[in-house]
């Protein structure tokens, strides 16, 4: 059998991680599969399976070693990664001051510390053959944050940053850097979204302070989600499409809401843009202090 290059995927167990690995098994590709330890039996039951080409392993994107022995394993039997797609998330669902520091870093952790650091790693191959292949999950929450979403849009908005600077860096080695930016999926994703112990609270109690914001913005989102025409298999076969482009661009909007507010962004003018978006924010009117509440001395608005 005539094997082709190396792809390795992170948290392809589910959702869109599933749906391109199930698209990768139908290429020539050489595939490693790779989701968190607990995650490995979902395999079974999607009946994905091992084979010449396809291999299943452990990884935990933040465990060093996990990492370090993936990419020592396709080293030594296939010469290196030729196309690494960062895909594992996390999704924290909490407003900025609902996040704690080890919340903060958790969500940093998994979405942006660890891919690249797993970059890092497949760098030197890369360009000792002088090609290769960086694709990461980046969303629609890289370009553009929404209420309750901070920490998200801050681990895509840095994963932004930094394959532009890759971008850069490893051109002339011929190494292509592609952000995939996926916008709503009708999937199960948002149905994970973690709440912090704070967010949650809020979500339950009708008088904290941040309340209308939750139980605002959660069915907004899932209703924008469900509404959606785009599904994993379609995001998966954008990604399929970009790792065979002869030169991909930097930013791939994946579906069609993501490349809408793409060009929103570029063509309106920030202000005008974010009074847009704050416009059409759910109820937005009622979030926030009552007129009551507002009116009194903020020494005595306790909840503030
Ligand atoms: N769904 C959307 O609408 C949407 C939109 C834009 C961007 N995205 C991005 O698309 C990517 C896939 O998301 P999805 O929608 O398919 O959600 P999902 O079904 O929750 O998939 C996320 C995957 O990441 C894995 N993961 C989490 N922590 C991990 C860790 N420490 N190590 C290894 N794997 C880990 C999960 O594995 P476990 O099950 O083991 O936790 C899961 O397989 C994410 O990067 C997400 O931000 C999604």
């Amino acid at each position: 059998m005539n094997l082709g290059k190396t792809v390795l995927i992170t948290g392809a167990s589910t959702g869109l991680g599933l749906a391109i690995a199930r698209a990768l098994m139908k290429t020539n590709y050489r595939v490693y599969l790779t989701a968190r330890q607990s995650s490995l039996p979902r395999f079974e039951m999607h009946e994905v399976r091992e084979s010449e080409r396809v291999r299943i392993r452990p990884l935990d994107v933040t465990s060093l070693e996990q990492r370090n022995a993936i990419v020592a394993e396709a080293e030594r039997d296939s010469g290196g990664i030729d196309i690494l797609i960062n895909n594992a998330g996390i999704t924290y669902r909490a407003v900025v001051e609902h996040v704690a520091e080890d919340e903060w870093i958790a969500q940093m952790d998994v979405n942006f510390r660890s891919p690249m650091e797993l970059i890092r790693l497949v760098l030197p191959r890369m360009r000792q053959k002088g090609a290769g292949r960086i694709i990461t999950v980046s969303s629609v929450g890289g370009m553009m944050a929404m209420p309750t979403m901070a920490a998200y849009s801050a681990s895509k908005f840095a994963l932004e940053g930094a394959h532009e600077s890759l971008w850069y860096e490893v051109r002339p080695w011929g190494i292509k850097v592609t952000l995939l930016q996926p916008g709503f999926i009708d999937s199960e994703g948002f149905q994970k979204v973690r709440y912090t112990p704070r967010s949650s609270r809020s979500e339950q109690e009708l008088g904290d302070p941040y309340h209308q914001h939750y139980v605002n913005m959660a069915p907004f989102i899932a209703r924008l989600m469900k509404s959606s025409r785009a599904t994993p298999d379609s995001v998966a076969r954008v990604v399929l499409k970009t790792m065979r482009r002869r030169n991909p661009p930097l930013r791939v909007p994946a579906t069609f809401d993501a490349f809408a507010f793409s060009l929103l962004r570029r063509i309106l003018p920030r202000s005008t843009y974010h009074w847009l978006l704050y416009k059409m924010l759910p109820k937005v009117a009622a979030w926030g202090p009552s007129p009551r509440r507002a009116s009194l001395p903020s020494t005595i608005r306790q909840d503030d």
